[in-house]
């Protein structure tokens, strides 16, 4: 059985999660939590991901960038040209592997059958936006954590769901 991976994301109810190239929102209470689960883990994540998150090398995570160019590699950071190699490379790192999008990359992620955990922010409100979380809600999940949570602007939940796999998903 393959090892469990993690995906974490922050969603609006349109499952709108980015706009261009950056949070359609800011969420500190989000944030704090995306930071403190991702401390010390291996991160898959695509190159935009990557070039707009200023902290990922930071507190010990090792990163594996999703992307074209090699010469992104520098400490701490590897890239793959695909997110198969991604998973590869990440998985022969030692720990947990956190899957931390974008698009595409969540996409080919969720369309696997294996062990996933999904640790999801739902942001409760329509958002403008251009990136989008893919549908996840035709996959069976068991929920194991639910918090709810506010702030000015926004209220929101902090879900863990993890996938049914085998003859208890139909
Ligand atoms: N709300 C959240 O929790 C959350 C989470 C993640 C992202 N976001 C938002 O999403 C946006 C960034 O995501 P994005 O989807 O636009 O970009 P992205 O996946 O971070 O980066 C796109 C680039 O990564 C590489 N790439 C991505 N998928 C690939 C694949 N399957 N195979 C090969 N290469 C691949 C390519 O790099 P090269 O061009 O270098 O070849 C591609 O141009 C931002 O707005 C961000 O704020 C939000």
């Amino acid at each position: 059985m393959p090892k469990m991976l993690n995906l974490m994301v922050a969603c609006a109810e349109n499952r709108v999660m980015g706009r261009g190239t950056r949070l359609p929102w800011h969420i500190p209470e989000d944030l704090k939590v995306f930071h403190e689960e991702t401390a010390g883990k291996s991160i898959i994540l695509g190159r935009i991901c990557y070039e707009t998150w200023p902290r990922a090398r930071q507190d010990g995570r090792r990163l594996v960038v999703v992307s074209s160019n090699p010469a992104l590699a520098t400490e701490g950071v590897q890239v793959a040209r695909s997110v198969p190699e991604a998973l590869a490379m990440a998985e022969a790192l030692p720990g947990e592997t956190y899957v931390n999008g974008g698009e595409r990359i969540f996409g080919e992620i969720l369309a696997l059958e294996r062990p996933m955990r999904l640790h999801l922010t739902q942001v409760h409100a329509v958002v403008d936006g251009d990136i989008y979380f893919p549908e996840w809600r035709h996959i069976p999940w068991r929920e194991t954590s639910r918090r709810e949570s506010s702030d000015a602007n926004f209220r929101y939940t902090f879900l863990t769901l993890e996938r049914i796999l085998g003859p208890q998903a139909s």
